[in-house]
């Protein structure tokens, strides 16, 4: 079976970190959140990929090239101008004439996709969306199901104290090709306001599968930064990341001064120095890091070749690539914007 990845949204909600990376590559656990999800399919036989970008695609197509050293193959469709979501998927119809999976690029989740599709094929139903509960449904797709697995409705962001159900669509889809042919060609659709509605009201069947475990879309600075925190405290365990059973990874060539002290749990990628009487604290650092002397890092993020020195403290805060932090203050709950030259600067964001 093959998957589409939706991935062309411009991240509006994660700026700064998204001013120059698309949303699939911003790393989680150090490693971009396409490359995760994509390892995951494959663990489940899935290899063959099609990506749908249009915001910054060359920065998705630069990593993955042609998948092969992930052991995938990978196509790439660029849109000139946003299709949507529903555009974005008619786009992709000539690499589909099966059954076939869909995914949002911005979720990090342990559904069972083949439990999915086992379900997809029982319902035969034309289309089947993941969902999962949440308490606050406004912001996602809302879908009431009945009693023998079906969707009645499905509503994309309703008002406040509006929803129906706390079951929200997931951003994982089944879809069968024929869905394709009632999609118009060139134009902007969204799946979830046109599409999805439509196929209801046509009486057709559309599954539902319920999502027992962990969920999040990323697409906020604050669910970036509680993915991480989940990830390190074990109530996601994200397959390949290395902290599933552990609570400390440490890449190659780390060196940690023997007063540093560790608490919690750390994933420290390669080529890192961390400097004496630091304090490390939940926190993930990436590769080609420095940590200088005295320095403290509390539930951040620091993404590769950041430096921070001088006795600084940082505490809820996100370092993106090629940050040099080196003025003796403390920041707390800051996304820095990293493009700053030598110093970074502080972006007026407070998570
Ligand atoms: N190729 C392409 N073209 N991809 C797009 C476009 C487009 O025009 N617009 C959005 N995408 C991609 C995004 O990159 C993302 O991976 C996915 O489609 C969903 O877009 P978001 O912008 O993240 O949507 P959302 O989070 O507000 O809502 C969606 O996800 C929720 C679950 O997280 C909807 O599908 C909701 O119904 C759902 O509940
Ligand atoms: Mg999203």
């Amino acid at each position: 079976m093959k998957a589409l990845f939706l991935a062309g949204g411009k991240g509006l909600r994660m700026q700064p970190l998204t001013d120059t990376l698309p949303k699939p590559m911003v790393p989680v656990m150090n490693k971009p959140l396409l490359e995760r999800t994509m390892m995951n399919l494959k663990k489940n036989g899935i290899t063959d990929m099609v990506i749908s970008t249009c915001y910054r695609p060359d920065s998705i197509k630069n990593y993955f090239g042609n998948g092969k050293r992930l052991g995938l193959d990978i196509q790439y469709i660029v849109e000139d101008t946003p299709l949507g979501t529903g555009g974005a998927i008619k786009k992709a119809e000539s690499h589909f004439d099966d059954t076939f999976i869909v995914l949002n690029s911005d979720i990090v989740s342990d559904i069972d996709i083949k439990k999915m599709i086992d379900f997809h094929k029982s319902k035969k139903a034309l289309v089947t969306i993941a969902v999962t509960e949440v308490e606050d449904p406004s912001a996602y797709g809302v879908i009431e199901t009945d009693a023998n697995g079906y969707a009645v409705s499905f509503v994309e962001k309703p008002l406040p104290g509006q929803a129906s159900s706390n079951y929200i669509n997931a951003g994982i889809y089944i879809f069968e090709p024929e869905v394709l042919k009632d999609i118009a060609a060139d134009c902007v659709v969204s799946v979830e306001r046109d599409t999805f509605p439509k196929i209801l009201a046509e009486g057709n069947k559309m599954g539902v599968f319920k999502n027992e475990g962990y969920w999040i879309d990323i697409g906020t600075l604050e669910k970036y930064r509680q993915v991480h925190l989940d990830i390190l405290s074990k109530k996601c365990r994200l397959v390949g990341c290395g902290l599933e059973n552990e609570y400390m990874v440490l890449g190659q060539n780390v060196k940690i001064h023997p007063t540093v002290r560790i608490f919690g749990s750390v994933y420290i990628g390669d080529n890192v120095e961390i400097g004496a009487k630091a304090v490390i604290c939940n926190s993930v650092i990436g590769n080609d890091s420095l940590v200088g002397p005295e320095c403290r890092i509390v539930e951040c993020i620091l993404w590769n070749d950041v430096k921070v020195s001088g006795n600084v403290r940082l505490k809820k805060t996100i370092v993106p690539s090629g940050s040099l932090i080196c003025t003796s203050m403390n920041y707390s709950d800051t996304v820095f914007t990293g493009d700053a030259g030598n110093l970074c600067l502080q972006k007026d964001i407070v998570l």
